[in-house]
């Protein structure tokens, strides 16, 4: 088993690169299936999730090539097997983004149902409905969703996709892409704005979509007959960028951020100079974090775009430990996401869970510790902990932190972070209650 084991306390500092968005990545290799073309896709994170993805598309009968480190073409071979099977999708939830294109593009679909995580129960009913409002024939079957469209073609309809937590970055996205090839006209009340939602709305005009309202909660969709090839290079990822933004900040370092999507991370930027933290964008396009005072507390509500992400609340739960005075962070989209608190704890954090609240009440330090990562957030929150804790910390099941951090260590390194891979059983066989 994998595991980052980290010597804290060093200031971050340097430069780093920020790599393409995970996010924005997966929903446009899923539109390459409805496209008659080639389609090629650049700054495309080199991450398991991709992979994962890209195995699945293979499956269903696409030719999927990386012909550069970061570069995937896709190409369609065949429409035999519109199957997503449960042995994939139970390994990146995403693969729900493939019931709309195989739906629309060949009248069918069976995609296994992905279930539960860790961070709670991510139900895909929105999805459901929105292709129901389409006419499409949806059953569940042996843990799989089962998916029709009479006569082969869906038809446009007007629909709210809006949930409990407020819009649906993943039923955006299927719908959205189901009725690009849906017969008329299709609206779409609720979508959400994400900016991952815009960036494959334009990809698919590319491709031959009439989709109007892009980045505003109103899509208006005419829907064509085929679409056919086109190209899009991914954009950096937002979350990979405020993670470094928050680690520089919690470490007291001073990092320039390469591609830091700066335009889509207004929350998180305002959320850091309240903690008292330096962020400038530098002539050359950089953006520069520093924190050369003391941490303030700050209290914050995850919320769907633009305001202050679920991914990146962890990761600002880990900074706060360390702030002068009670924050008191809430989820608003997932109300179960506070697994890391119970290892920031172990660090000699101050966190108490209440209700989807996490009250943080700041300590001097923190102190190195074995810890679990629970999922890729909280896996990542971990590591800043580790960054700024006494001592030598243990990060395990770094397979998390791998969905969605390209080379991590690495960048880490670069910024004069005293962190490492280790591979094989540690020596101290790890006895935790689940
Ligand atoms: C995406 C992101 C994930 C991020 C999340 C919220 C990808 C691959 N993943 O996940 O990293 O944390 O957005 O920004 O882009 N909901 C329903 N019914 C549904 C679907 C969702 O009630 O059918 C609820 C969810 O439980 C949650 C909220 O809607 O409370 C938002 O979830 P959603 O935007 O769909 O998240 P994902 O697309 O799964």
């Amino acid at each position: 088993m994998e595991r980052l084991v980290i010597s804290g306390g060093t200031p971050l500092e340097g430069t780093v690169r920020v790599s393409g968005a995970k996010n924005g990545a997966l929903p446009l290799l899923a539109a390459t299936v409805l496209s008659e073309g080639r389609c090629v896709l650049q700054n495309v994170p080199d991450l398991k999730d991709i992979r994962t993805l890209a195995e699945i598309l293979r499956e269903v009968g696409l030719s999927v090539e990386k012909t550069a480190p970061n570069t995937y073409v896709t190409r369609l071979l065949s429409e035999e097997n519109s199957v997503a099977r449960y042995e994939l999708v139970s390994q990146m939830r995403a693969s729900i983004y493939l019931l709309g294109p195989l739906l629309a593009k060949r009248g069918e679909a069976r995609v296994s149902l992905p279930g539960g995580c860790v961070i709670g129960l991510r139900p895909v009913d929105l999805h459901i409905k929105g292709l129901r409002a389409l006419g499409a024939e949806i059953e569940l079957e042996h843990g799989y969703i089962v998916a029709r469209a009479p006569g082969g073609r869906l038809r446009g309809a007007r629909m709210f996709l809006g949930g409990p937590n407020g819009s649906s970055v993943g039923a955006t996205a299927n719908v959205l892409m189901a009725a690009c090839l849906a017969d008329g006209k299709t609206i779409i009340e609720g979508a959400a704005c994400e900016p991952e939602i815009g960036v494959l709305a334009r990809f698919l005009n590319r491709m031959g979509a009439t989709i109007e309202g892009i980045d505003t909660p109103r899509l208006v969709i005419t829907g064509v007959p085929a679409l056919r090839g086109a190209r899009v290079t991914v954009p950096p990822d937002r979350i990979e960028a405020g993670t470094f933004m928050v680690a520089a900040a919690a470490t007291g370092g001073d990092v320039r951020i390469e591609e830091a999507p700066l335009d889509h991370l207004g929350a998180v930027v305002a959320k850091l100079r309240e903690a008292g933290v330096e962020v400038l964008e530098e002539d050359d396009g950089l953006v520069r974090v520093r924190r050369q005072g003391p941490l303030r507390p700050v209290n914050v509500t995850t919320l769907t775009y633009p305001g202050y992400p679920t991914d990146m609340q962890a990761q600002l739960v880990a900074m706060l430990t360390l702030a002068d005075g009670i924050s008191v962070v809430s989820e608003k989209i997932y109300p179960d996401r506070f697994m890391h608190c119970a290892e920031l704890n172990r660090m000699g954090a101050q966190i108490l869970k209440q209700a989807a609240s996490a009250i943080v009440r700041g300590v001097p330090r923190l102190s190195g510790a074995d810890v679990m990562a629970s999922d890729l957030r909280a896996g990542a929150a971990l590591v800043i902990a580790g960054l700024v804790a006494e001592g030598r910390t243990t990060v395990h099941r770094v397979y998390h932190i791998d969905r969605g951090y390209e080379r991590i260590e690495e960048k880490f390194r670069g910024l004069g972070a005293c962190i490492e891979r280790l591979r094989g059983t540690p020596s101290t066989t790890l006895k935790r209650a689940a």
